[in-house]
């Protein structure tokens, strides 16, 4: 359309019409964004090794090391001495816990912030506020620089891991949204493989650069996402609810790859709309707070309020915690060990890194082909029944004092099993889930609530598992008992998918919408669309139209 002009946004009646098809272009897109999942996996995964490495301890505690002071190193002082070379256990705690506060309250944070500057703006302040997070690790030779250096590159991860679900929910085609997301959490894993690769190649280093490196790397993330997205499209609901439909109709152009004319994006476009205007008519928005109050409006027994909506989002990250499955990442090496069989730790975390990596692909077709309702409701009794093995041979068999290395061996496939299951079900699909739940009136700060829910649930595994597993005087030396804790807790993430979850494959989000309304989470799966918003909302009489006058070109970029 050179010269410009309006275009007149009707809408369609046919349930099949309202997403435009797409293009190879606009999978990339939304492929690219899926990167983001890298800087939670790396951030997460460095931290424990550069805890263990001797030079960091050296610098960080300024005691000299213990070949050096004791160079006979079969001597007793030596091994007392070596017991001791260690950063404080409550340094430790510090450091790694305080990045999920950053995070926390990046992610709330960083909800508001998409709503007013726009979902793509605020993945790329998330990375310069990640690059400072970075700059200040990377210099700190104190605990305190680290400390402040943790809790800033925490809440840039806190603005990407929230925003990044948003965007790509957002502009991921309805049939593969689900896939798509579940890209994020593929490179969420392969995030914790590479943390742990690079850490094991500098960890003999003498020098700054053992933990220099590790940290440092990360800028790469920050940059490539960062400037990614600087050329990527805007997210076409976030223009939608702010009202500027031009600058919509555009980025929708460029997210499907059809021409801004095209009827494809007009009824897509008008379908958006209407489904705003409607959600507005119910809870209209008001003042800022009321805004974050309308996040827990309406009636806990209607599955559509928004109250349940906030609540299942948030719920969903918490069961995903409690799966249990950061205690085997952040906890593993140790718990092997005392099982005895593997000493190298490196290969300990290896092996369950791997393990990760490699299933977490089948969940690309799993999700779109059995859905999120039924991999949720496998993965958790999946889980229950690895996890219940585990501590049924821990307690017989594999007991420490019987030294039965068949049983150990059984008891580590058991929870490698278990990872897997994990990684095909209850990892991505908590992300897709919560990216798909909300309406676009309160959706960015629902994500941003479920997702600081996930690093709250996160943050307190890591600060109380310890004490669970640990064999001190106080402590409850649970041992493999654990994994019945972890698996009871699985049962109540069954119960909770069966009641709460609905099925929202192949739906567009506003159509989950009125599936929401129209459906239980029991009955989810057969509800099909049998209208369009842009029909009920008459849109057609309200004749709305999208001026286009920058556009000089059949398919532009917004
Ligand atoms: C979880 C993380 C976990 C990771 C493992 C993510 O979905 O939120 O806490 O470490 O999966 O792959």
């Amino acid at each position: 359309m050179p010269g410009g002009g309006v275009v007149a946004v009707h809408g369609t009646t046919d349930v099949n019409r309202i997403e435009a098809p797409v293009t190879v272009k606009a999978y990339l897109i939304v492929a690219f964004a899926a990167f983001g999942g890298i800087f939670f996996g790396y951030d997460t995964g460095w931290m424990g090794g550069v805890l263990g490495m001797k030079y960091f301890i050296k610098q960080y505690t300024h005691k000299e090391y213990p070949e050096v002071l004791y160079p006979d190193t079969s001597s007793a002082q030596y091994t007392a001495y070596k017991k001791d070379f260690k950063i404080p256990a409550w340094e430790q705690s510090l450091t790694t816990s305080i990045l999920s506060a950053g995070t926390f309250f990046g992610a709330i944070i960083a909800g508001d912030v998409a709503d007013m500057i726009g979902r793509r703006i605020t993945i790329i302040t998330g990375c310069f506020i990640f690059a400072i997070g970075c700059i200040l690790e990377t210099a700190s030779t104190s605990v305190g620089v680290m400390a402040a250096g943790r809790i800033i590159a925490g809440a840039g991860v806190g603005f990407i891991s929230a925003i990044v679900i948003l965007y790509m929910s957002e502009i991921a085609p309805k049939k593969v949204r689900g896939a798509v997301v579940a890209g994020y959490q593929f490179c969420i894993t392969i995030g914790i493989l590479l943390a742990n690769c690079v850490v094991y190649a500098t960890q003999n280093r003498l020098d700054t650069g053992s933990y220099r490196i590790p940290i440092a790397v990360q800028f790469l993330w920050a940059l490539i996402l960062g400037t990614g997205l600087a050329i990527l499209p805007e997210s076409p609901r976030f223009f939608v609810k702010k009202g500027k439909l031009d600058l919509a109709a555009k980025a929708l152009s460029s997210v499907r790859g059809q021409p801004v004319d095209s009827e494809y994006i007009q009824d897509e476009l008008a379908e958006i709309i209407a489904n705003h205007e409607y959600e507005m008519s119910i809870v209209p928005q008001t003042t800022y707070l009321g805004g974050w109050a309308n996040c827990f409006k309406g009636s806990l027994s209607d599955g559509s309020s928004n109250i349940r909506r906030t609540l299942l989002g948030i719920g969903m990250q918490m069961m995903q915690q409690l799966t249990g499955i950061n205690f085997i990442f952040y906890f593993g090496t140790v718990f092997f060990q005392q099982l005895g069989t593997i000493s190298n730790p490196f290969l300990i975390s290896l092996i369950t890194t791997l393990v990760n990596v490699c299933s977490t692909p089948v969940s690309f077709y799993i999700v779109e082909k059995l859905g999120r309702r039924t991999i949720l409701l496998y993965g958790s009794m999946g889980m229950i029944t690895m996890q219940f093995i585990v501590g049924i041979i821990g307690d017989t068999a594999g007991k420490a004092d019987k030294h039965n290395h068949s049983a150990v061996s059984a008891m580590i496939a058991f929870i490698c099993l278990n990872i897997s299951v994990f990684a095909m079900t209850w990892g991505p699909a908590a992300w897709i889930v919560i990216g798909e739940i909300f309406p676009l009136t309160i959706r960015s700060r629902g994500v941003g609530l479920s997702t600081s829910s996930n690093w709250f649930w996160n943050c307190i595994i890591a600060v109380i598992t310890p004490y669970l597993v640990g064999t001190d005087k106080h402590d409850a030396n649970l041992g493999s008992n654990i994994f019945f804790m972890w698996g009871g807790l699985c049962c109540v993430s069954l119960v909770f998918v069966y009641f709460l979850v609905p099925e929202t494959k192949g739906l567009s989000l506003e159509q989950v919408d009125k599936m929401l309304e129209e459906s239980s989470p029991r009955t989810s799966a057969k509800w099909k669309p049998h209208s369009t918003f842009a029909q009920e909302m008459h849109l057609a009489e309200k004749q709305i139209e999208i001026p286009v006058e920058h556009v000089s070109d059949k398919t532009v970029e917004a």
